[in-house]
C-alpha cells in the first residue's frame, strides 16, 4: 500500500495539516481514541488543536488517548517527563477527561508489567483510532530503535546514543538523560487503523527516505509502516530533499 506524502512548503503548515487530520478524526467519531507523540515536531500541531477547541471546533470530552512513550526513571512531574510535556503542549488546554489520558509509567516497579498493562489497557479501550507519530533522525517511531528485528508490542528500550544525544538538548547535563524508556512496539503502532506521520527540518531528511523509499528494514524501525494501509506523511521542503521522484 502506498504511503500518502504531502509536502508543505511552510514548516508550520505540516504540523497545522495533522491537527486538521485529527480534528476530522474526532469530528467524524467524537468517542475516538488518539496514540499520541512527544517531541518538538508535533507541538505545532498541538497548539493547533488548542486553537480549534478553543474556536468550539472540537470537544475533548469522550476522547481517550495513549501516549507512545515515556522514560524510565523520570516521575510523572518531572519536568522533562513526557507525562509534563504533554500537560503543558495539549492537555491544560483542552477538555480532555484526566481519566482518559494514558501515558506509560516510568517509575512502575515493575516494568515489564507496566507494559503488558498498557498494552492491554489499549486493546480494552478498543485499539487507537488515529496514531500521531515524528520520526527519529535513525528512523525510530516512539522509541523503537533501529534493531535486528521489530520489537511488537509496549516493552523496555534501551535508548540508542544518536537519541541520548539529540535529546539532551532538553537536559540541563547530557548524563541526565535517562538510557531507557518504555514505548509502544511497532506491533502496537501497526495496529492503529490510521497512522499520520509528520518530519519537518533537513535533519530528518535521510529517515524520511529511508521510511519510504528504503528497504522495510528494523534497522529503520518507521519503514514497517510501508506495509500499513492508512499513512499520510506529513513533510516539510526539508524533510523531503532526500526523496527521490
Ligand atoms: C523522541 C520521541 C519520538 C519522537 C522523536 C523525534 O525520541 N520518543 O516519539 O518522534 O524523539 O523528536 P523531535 O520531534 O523532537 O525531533
Amino acid at each position: 500500500m502506498k504511503l500518502i506524502i504531502r509536502v508543505f512548503e511552510r514548516t508550520e503548515n505540516a504540523g497545522q495539516a495533522g491537527a486538521m487530520l485529527i480534528g476530522g478524526q474526532m469530528i467524524r467519531k467524537p468517542d475516538s481514541i488518539f496514540g499520541l507523540a512527544t517531541g518538538s515536531t508535533p507541538v505545532t500541531t498541538y497548539k493547533q488543536l488548542i486553537k480549534m477547541t478553543d474556536d468550539k471546533l472540537l470537544d475533548w470530552n469522550r476522547v481517550t488517548t495513549f501516549n507512545l512513550d515515556e522514560y524510565v526513571g523520570l516521575p510523572g512531574d518531572h519536568e522533562q517527563s513526557y507525562k509534563t510535556f504533554m500537560k503543558a503542549k495539549l492537555f491544560d488546554f483542552v477538555n480532555i477527561r484526566p481519566e482518559a489520558i494514558h501515558i506509560p509509567d516510568g517509575m512502575a516497579e515493575d516494568p515489564g508489567a507496566e507494559c503488558m498493562a498498557y498494552e492491554r489497557k489499549i486493546r480494552e479501550a478498543g485499539g487507537i483510532d488515529l496514531q500521531l507519530l515524528g520520526i527519529g533522525r535513525n528512523g525510530h517511531i516512539g522509541f523503537n530503535e533501529p534493531s535486528d528485528v521489530f520489537k511488537t508490542l509496549t516493552h523496555c528500550v534501551d535508548l540508542s546514543d544518536d537519541t541520548i544525544e539529540a535529546n539532551a538538548r532538553f537536559f540541563s547535563q547530557p548524563s541526565r538523560v535517562p538510557r531507557q524508556a518504555i514505548s509502544m512496539g511497532v506491533g502496537t503502532i501497526m495496529k492503529a487503523w490510521q497512522i499520520v506521520l509528520i518530519a519537518t527540518g533537513s535533519d530528518k531528511a535521510r529517515a524520511v527516505a529511508a521510511m519510504v523509499q528504503g528497504p522495510i528494514d528494523p534497522q529503520c524501525p518507521a519503514s514497517i509502516l510501508q506495509t500499513h494501509p492508512r499513512v499520510t506523511v506529513l513533510l516539510d521542503r526539508a524533510a523531503s530533499v532526500a526523496l527521490s521522484r
